[in-house]
């Protein structure tokens, strides 16, 4: 098992924030082009400010660096970076989160923010979707008049999701936002992040009351034999991001991951805020491949998996899922 045979593999990345993949250096570009000034001296002083070791303080550096982005350009680069990041890992399909309240509540209309995503989709060079995240510590009519807005860009949008502060903001203060976003036609999936107040309610309110298709980290659905039970029933997935755990809770969850695998259940590997948890999506196969020294059939699977939840029809899913066996049956790593 060589770090090269997972490296080539083509690959789909189901978890991943936009705003997340904000590198410093482009932060300073973005701030000289919109006359901002920065608060850090270089890029080097500014990552030694990313000082975060739980959800909260992750997200208060997060939402502090999104200040620059201002214009549909701002949002074109933005995209367009991490899809040249992605395509240089093999990623041949990526589903992306977007945060549109944390725009438009500084005033950037939404459709500036669509409409720049949408622009690097088009030059990405591969298959891309995006879904719409609500923010959690917002209200849930702050939610649903989101929702509303983005009903003109449904054509564009794939799907809905809930990210943000997790601590007091449980799964069904969105129930109502979750129903008519089914009714809209727009696929669910909910962030039940890693070892919260809650986690293990919060999974369950989320396969009985929202009915969510997939489930955005939930590690913790480990310590409920029910719950795994039915997440494998159900045929869920699973979206774990290993540095990113390793930074806002502790350690890779290689155990957990090597634990999903052997009860079945649909777990997958992305990267989740790469530009504040150093790693894209090879890095983050490779580190949990090694620390729980899985076997090529348990890469293949992870990779496989990420298909297999994915949000395509099933030709283009199919097509993909032959591309990972022709990949493995002739790679010779
Ligand atoms: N927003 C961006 N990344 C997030 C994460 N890992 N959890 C919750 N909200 C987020
Ligand atoms: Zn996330």
């Amino acid at each position: 098992m060589t770090d090269g045979f997972v490296e080539g593999m083509p690959k789909a990345e189901l978890h991943l924030h936009i705003e997340g993949t904000l590198e410093p250096e482009l932060k300073f570009d973005l701030a000289a082009r919109n006359g901002l000034e920065l608060p850090y001296a270089s890029v080097e002083e500014m990552r030694a400010a990313y000082d975060f070791d739980d959800l909260p303080s992750f997200l208060d550096v997060y939402y502090e660096g999104m200040s620059v982005l201002r214009t549909e350009q701002d949002f074109y680069d933005l995209a367009s970076a991490y899809f040249r990041k992605a395509r240089s890992q093999n990623v041949v399909y990526a589903e992306i989160f977007f945060d549109p309240q944390a725009h438009t509540s500084r005033g950037i209309p939404f459709e500036t923010v669509v409409d720049g995503l949408r622009r690097a989709q088009a030059d990405a060079g591969f298959r891309t979707q995006l879904i719409m995240c609500f923010l959690r510590d917002m209200s849930a009519e702050s939610a649903m008049e989101t929702l509303e807005q983005s009903l003109p860009f449904g054509d564009w949008i794939v799907g809905v999701g809930l990210d943000s502060d997790e601590k007091g903001n449980p799964p069904v203060k969105f129930a109502e936002v979750f129903a008519r976003a089914r009714r809209e036609g727009y696929r669910l999936t909910m962030h039940c992040d890693v070892d919260q107040e809650n986690s293990v309610a919060h999974i369950r309110q989320c396969l009985d009351e929202i009915r969510v298709e997939r489930i955005d980290h939930g590690v913790n659905v480990l310590e409920d034999a029910a719950l795994v039970e039915e997440v494998r029933r159900r045929g869920l997935g699973l979206t774990v991001c290993p540095i990113s755990n390793s930074y806002v809770t502790n350690g890779f969850k290689e155990r957990e991951v090597k634990a999903m695998l052997d009860a079945n259940l649909r777990a997958t590997i992305n990267s989740d805020d790469p530009a504040y948890f150093p790693g894209y999506v090879n890095e983050n196969l490779v580190a949990v491949q090694r620390a729980a020294a899985l076997s090529r059939d348990e890469m293949t699977t992870l990779v496989r998996n990420a298909f297999t939840i994915s949000w395509l029809d099933e030709d283009e899913r199919g097509r993909y899922l032959d591309a990972v066996d022709e990949y493995v049956e002739s790679a010779t790593q």
